[in-house]
């Protein structure tokens, strides 16, 4: 292989660029040169493409974001266009694709492999870590900790306001990063879409908390969780004089993509990306690069996407051991 792409997918999250760099220095370093595909698979089809040199992923290790964009693309959920994406690697002398991204992401690398035979090597991006073959996805971590930071002053005002407040983290489906946040950040709740909670159990939780005298009551709650925020808000509002406390709600929102790679997401991004290009130029394809028990794997497409990652449950039992 004389010279491969990389391009990043879907949503974006700290640790990107640590990855973008490692991926191109690696393959510098092996004698292939690398093109940057801006903005995911849309680039690729419109031939939004740039070679990357040593210099020009200099200074990024710290920065949020992805320098090349990304998107997530229609077009190439058809078979129209994918033909053109393959075209735009043929006509750039792409040989093979670093693809860093989600679920959504690596279905469409998967395409590009069977349909073509394309060389294509994932890498797991996702704040979601909804992602099978990897104990950590990159952006995770530092999500956590932006998480993390935000309730910690919400408890603060919470305290003194004696309220409680429901705190939506981001995360689809997948309750990992509520979960966790929660446990790192001593909730008095968690609600998350694999744990059925009804509003009336989050009130009783909610009087309890008032009654054992505690001065604020933190309930985090995942973005997937049925009936979701507002609902369980307004049912808690209308039961304010009962309850005892006062209710709030904070949406993290985005705010949760951004920000600068903590120092273990700076490391996975790099780790990962090297394995991804010396995967590739090994002659693997249609494989994900995974970090399982702090050692380096790939697992095959095919098995990442047949199904979502399951959080572990035991860890909510934990949690709810822990809410006193
Ligand atoms: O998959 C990452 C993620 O941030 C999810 O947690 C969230 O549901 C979604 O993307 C938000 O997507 P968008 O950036 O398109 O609003």
């Amino acid at each position: 292989m004389k010279r491969i792409g990389v391009l990043s997918s879907g949503g974006d999250g700290p640790g990107f660029n640590p990855c973008i760099r490692a991926v191109v220095r690696t393959a510098i370093s092996h004698g292939v040169s690398v093109m940057g595909i801006k903005y995911g698979f849309a680039g690729l089809i419109n031939g939004e493409i740039d070679e990357l040199d040593v210099r020009s992923v200099g200074g990024i290790l710290g920065r949020g974001g992805t320098i090349l964009g990304t998107a997530r693309s229609e077009e190439f959920r058809t078979e129209r266009g994918r033909l053109t994406a393959i075209r735009k690697l043929h006509e750039y002398g792409i040989e093979g694709l670093v693809i860093i991204g989600g679920d959504g992401s690596f279905r469409g690398a998967l395409q590009l492999w069977r349909e073509f035979n394309f060389p294509v090597v994932g890498v797991p991006g996702t704040i979601d870590n909804d992602i099978n073959g990897t104990d950590m996805s990159i952006g995770v971590d530092t999500a956590l900790n932006t998480v993390l930071n935000a309730i910690d002053k919400i408890r603060d005002t919470a305290s003194s306001h004696q309220r409680a407040f429901l705190i939506e983290v981001m995360g689809r489906e997948c309750g990992y990063l509520a979960l966790m946040s929660g446990i790192a950040g001593g909730a008095e709740m968690i609600l998350l879409p694999e744990v059925e909670t009804s509003p009336e159990e989050v009130a009783s939780a909610l009087k309890n908390a008032y009654l054992r005298g505690k001065a604020h009551c933190i309930i985090i709650v995942a973005e997937g969780y049925k009936p979701g925020l507002e609902a369980v808000a307004s049912y808690l509002t209308e039961r304010r004089e009962e309850l005892g406390f006062e209710v709030r709600t904070t949406v993290l929102g985005h705010v949760q993509r951004g920000g600068s790679p903590t120092a273990f997401e700076r490391l996975l991004a790099t780790r990962l990306g090297v394995a991804a290009v010396e995967a590739l130029l090994s002659g693997q394809s249609g494989v994900m690069v995974g970090l399982v028990g702090n050692k380096v794997v790939l697992t095959p497409l095919e098995e990442v996407v047949a199904q979502p990652k399951k959080i572990d449950l035991s860890l909510y039992q934990m949690a709810k051991m822990l809410e006193k």
